[in-house]
């Protein structure tokens, strides 16, 4: 086989960054690889638009299906997004026998079974590195280098949009929508930025990951998700009093024989690790029997670092289809026959510790009424704190828990939240600390 051929489905953002690199390291590459990446094709709604690239005439097209269907193309790259063409346009591109990269993690997280199934029966790759943890190469580190490991969990920061935005709120105390468009301008938010903060985004990678790391089926639809819409900096405050950095975390863990797959604003250590993981920056600790604990870290959006990984995956491919080793790395992971439907834990039946907030008018008998309700919930309190007064007579009350059943907690709260002293819906907030 001479040179490699790829066609660009989409020149947004992270495709012209794909371009970039293909165009400007590709004597690089050619020295990884050992043949020459041509980007034969590049199809936009729009080829008007200066890229800052010098594309050979004729690459820039508006036509994806004419990429897909050009024969002389090897890999398709498809960076559309979105989950209708795109599915369509991956589909098309199997069928005529293309491998295909993509880092559309929302598509393959609802639709991945149906993508991974045809590559598997037309004999293709299908690579995706890029669609979780931006340039962290965690889809590699759980296919290739853990491969040896039982994966026991996986806790992480995958949403760059929600970190920066935390991040400055913690940092700035700066209203919460005003980091939303900065970072927005900056372009890390997704098209829809309700993805992103409502934990979505996140959703869909640690659904990713759980398949991959657990040789499950992608199931999207069981993992708990919680954005940080509702976070306040009242509550920042105080997991800061406590110790505690709040962050949208995505956990994941193998219990028994079931799975963990959560989404949430989780308060941890402030000592942890990933509490000290800023901006848009991602991470994420992996446990494994093998290996103890290891982290990646780097950045999880933005132009350059998400090339880096499809580029990444567009050599994988390149080196698969020069030494006739398509289908070597499973897609995901274990073996397609031993890929399990593990269920996911429903969120009544986590274990976990819990921070509450309360507005609770400040009067005698007021605390024991609640922990009263807590008590008999079997809810055990660890710390309670309240602050200051206010004109109303409301006052914050907090409380810090041990471990408890959600069921239990949900009950608790809604009964809480009826009595006469409590003046708002109390505010839960996750804890995450193994110290407990
Ligand atoms: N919107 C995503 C983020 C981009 O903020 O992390 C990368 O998936």
């Amino acid at each position: 086989m001479g040179e490699i051929n790829v066609g660009l489905l989409g020149c947004g953002t992270v495709g012209t960054g794909v371009a970039r690199i293909l165009i400007e390291n590709r004597e690089l590459l050619r020295t990884r690889i050992g043949t020459y990446i041509n980007l034969k094709r590049v199809a936009d709604i729009d080829i008007q638009r200066d890229r800052g690239l010098q594309f050979d005439e004729g690459v820039l097209i508006t036509d994806a299906y004419q990429v897909v269907n050009d024969p002389s193309i090897d890999i398709i790259i498809e960076m559309i997004g979105g989950e209708s063409i795109a599915k369509d346009l991956i589909l098309k591109a199997i069928e005529n026998g293309k491998q295909v990269v993509t880092a559309n993690k929302a598509l393959l997280a609802s639709q991945g079974q149906t993508l991974i199934r045809a590559a598997a029966a037309k004999g293709v790759d299908l690579a995706f590195e890029a669609s979780v943890g931006g340039c962290m190469p965690i889809v590699k580190t759980l296919r290739e280098s853990l491969a040896g490991n039982h994966i026991e969990s996986m806790i992480g920061i995958l949403n760059g949009t929600c970190n920066y935005i935390l991040t400055k709120i913690t940092d700035e105390g700066c209203p919460f929508e005003t980091a939303l468009a900065e970072a927005q301008a900056q372009g890390y938010a997704e098209a829809d930025p309700t993805l992103d903060i409502e934990g979505l985004d996140t959703a869909h990678k640690i659904a990713i990951l759980a398949a991959l790391g657990y040789g499950m089926e992608i199931n999207l639809k069981d993992v708990y998700t919680e954005g940080i819409s509702r976070i306040k900096p009242l509550d920042i405050e105080f997991a800061d009093q406590f110790g505690y950095k709040i962050k949208l975390l995505a956990i994941s863990k193998i219990i028994d024989q079931a799975v963990e797959a959560r989404v949430h604003p989780t308060m941890i250590p402030s000592h942890d690790l990933l509490s000290n993981v800023s901006g848009t920056l991602n991470a994420i600790t992996i446990r494994a029997d093998a290996v103890g604990e290891i982290l990646l870290y780097g950045h999880g959006a933005g132009m350059m670092p998400t090339a880096s990984a499809v580029v990444s995956d567009i050599v994988d491919l390149a080196r698969n289809l020069l030494f006739g080793s398509i289908g070597r790395i499973p897609t995901l992971s274990s073996q397609t026959s031993h890929i399990k439907k593990i269920p996911v834990l429903a969120m009544d039946e986590i274990r976990t510790h819990y921070y509450f907030r309360f507005e609770a008018l400040d009067r005698p008998g007021v605390l024991s009424k609640i922990s009263g309700i807590l008590g008999r919930y079997g809810i055990s309190i660890q710390s309670v704190h309240q602050k200051g007064r206010k004109s109303n007579g409301s006052v914050p009350v907090v409380m810090l828990t041990h471990r408890a059943k959600e069921a239990d907690v949900r009950k608790a709260l809604t009964e809480i939240s009826g009595l006469d002293v409590v003046s708002a819906q109390p505010v839960l907030i996750r804890i995450e600390d193994e110290r407990e």
